[in-house]
């Protein structure tokens, strides 16, 4: 990768807007936004900014865009497509523009069911300030500690509770976003129900920073749950899995929040990740599920009745409920371990596909097969959101395989899952996004008209490309 240097001018600039703290350029001190979660990618920056203010987000957003200057939006940078580094897509180097110094909770407004976060806040702090106030932020994945609420909206996030609740696209009700000339749009109002035209907020929901950076969230809260119940299940088959769920929807009164399926392959990731892990069951399919209500309804009898009958029916193998807080935290250490045991392996083949939640055996299967014929040796490991049709199916290289011929085979068995996915008239990128890793085969997949719609937006608002250059669009690219 080529190393671009900032200019000691520019510097100069950049520190008089932001004051010595704001920028960050030296190469130590940068290393860790340079880097992706996995690992996997390493980028460069020229520099790294950290306004502490939105005034300061348009001051440099101005004076980027008068020198031309590419831009990164950051939040806590644990995406999994590449989408907040510059893996050499940015011809001149870009600046990274990360948003970790905006990190206050502006206002709860519990009787509106709403929250109004600064972008940078990490969302744990969200769903704390929420729950200090008897309610919910009901977005929830293993990355919560540290991504922010600003990536999470960035990049239209899922998670485990969206079969009730939805994606980050459901939740918000407002943004307020620096535009990539420096104007500052607000788009709060606080109201759930606003059909004055275009809805802008959607355009940058989901954009992954390529038309802008949001400077503040404003999200629906839901009251807390007073009872939650959760299970950790064992099953013949995927198929099972799913005749299950479509029971438990009507069969616990749709009273489900999240209903995640496990092949029992993947329990040695969980043991990379905790040597200590306690597995529940012993059963080819693991399916963990979540019931919540508020407090006056009877969840547990529904659940227990709910289950017998599953077992009765032999549909069902094996059932372990959750005695207490903890036991259910277990339960999900094991799902939510999944990712980072991965990661613990190296690189490694990681996907995020979607299909009709029907179709989840099918497409188990036809990639286990494929995966088994083609390319033996390596092992394959499906878990995911099955209430939403999403299934993260990662392909792990023979151990001592050296990283170079893996990530050329891997390329290979992305494609071959890809064709799999597309067959099944599913989608490549079910909740992480295209990033960079993904933008040359979401291009290649797309119509002409769609292209040009894309290709017409970005022109519209980011006419001179310099926000986020390399994700969404491959660097390339010819559009509108
Ligand atoms: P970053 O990684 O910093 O950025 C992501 C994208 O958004 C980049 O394109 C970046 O340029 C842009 N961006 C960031 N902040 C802004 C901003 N303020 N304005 C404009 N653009 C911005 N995802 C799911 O959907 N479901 C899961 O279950 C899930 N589980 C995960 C578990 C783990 C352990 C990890 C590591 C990741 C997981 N993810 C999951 C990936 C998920 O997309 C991210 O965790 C999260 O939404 C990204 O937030 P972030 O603040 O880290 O954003
Ligand atoms: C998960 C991440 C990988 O569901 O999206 O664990
Ligand atoms: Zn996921």
């Amino acid at each position: 990768m080529t190393i671009h240097r900032i200019s000691s001018d520019v510097l100069t600039a950049l520190e008089h807007l932001l004051g010595q703290g704001g920028v960050v350029a030296d190469a130590a001190d940068m290393a860790k936004y340079l880097v992706d979660w996995s690992g996997d990618h390493h980028g460069g920056a020229l520099a790294v900014l950290k306004p502490a203010s939105v005034a300061e987000v348009q001051a440099a957003v101005r004076l980027c865009g008068t020198l031309g200057q590419a831009m990164i939006p950051q939040g806590g940078n644990t995406g999994l497509v590449a989408g907040a580094i510059d893996i050499g897509t940015a011809a001149h180097g870009a600046v990274i523009i990360s948003l970790e110094r905006l990190n206050r909770i502006r206002v709860v407004d519990a009787d509106n069911f709403t929250l109004q976060a600064d972008a940078g806040c990490i969302l744990q702090h969200v769903k704390d300030a929420a729950e200090d106030q008897d309610c919910l932020f009901p977005l929830a994945l293993g990355a919560q500690g540290s991504c922010q609420i600003g990536g999470n909206a960035a990049s239209n996030a899922g998670g485990v509770n969206v079969l009730r609740y939805g994606m980050v696209r459901d939740l918000i009700v407002g943004l307020e976003v620096v535009l990539p000339d420096g104007e500052l749009w607000n788009g709060f109002s606080g109201l759930r129900k606003d059909n004055r035209g275009y809805d802008l907020k959607q355009l940058f929901i989901g954009a992954e920073g390529t038309l802008g950076i949001i400077t503040g969230v404003e999200v629906k809260l839901f009251p807390k749950p007073g009872k939650v119940e959760t299970a950790y299940l064992g099953l013949r088959s995927f198929e099972a899995a799913i005749a299950l769920f479509r029971q438990a929807r009507r069969g616990c009164s749709d009273l489900i929040s999240a209903f995640e399926i496990i092949g029992a392959e993947c329990m040695d990731l969980a043991r990379l990740v905790d040597p200590n892990t306690v597995v529940p069951v012993t059963a080819p399919v693991h399916v963990l599920i979540e019931l919540s209500s508020g407090a006056v309804v009877d969840l547990r009898t529904l659940l227990v009745d709910f289950l017998a009958n599953a077992m009765e029916n032999e549909l069902v193998a094996d059932a372990v409920l959750a005695e207490s807080g903890a036991q259910a935290r277990a339960f999900w250490a094991i799902r939510e371990g999944l990712v980072e045991g991965q990661a613990k392996r190296g690189y490694h083949v990681r996907t995020d596909l979607s299909v009709r939640i029907s179709d989840i055996p099918t497409l188990i299967a036809r990639a286990r097969d494929f995966v088994a014929r083609d390319h033996p040796g390596w092992l394959s490991a499906a878990y995911g959101h099955a209430g939403d049709g999403n299934i993260h199916f990662s392909v792990l290289p023979p151990l001592g395989l050296a990283e170079p011929d893996a990530r050329t085979r891997g390329a290979a068995i992305t494609t071959g899952l890809y064709d799999i996915t597309n067959a099944l008239g599913g989608s490549i990128s079910a909740e992480h996004g295209i990033g960079r890793t993904r933008s040359r085969v979401y291009w290649a997949g797309m119509s002409p008209v769609h292209r040009r719609l894309v290709g017409t937006l970005k022109d519209a608002l980011d006419p001179n490309r310099l926000m986020n250059p390399g994700c969404l669009f491959p660097a390339t690219e010819t559009l509108s």
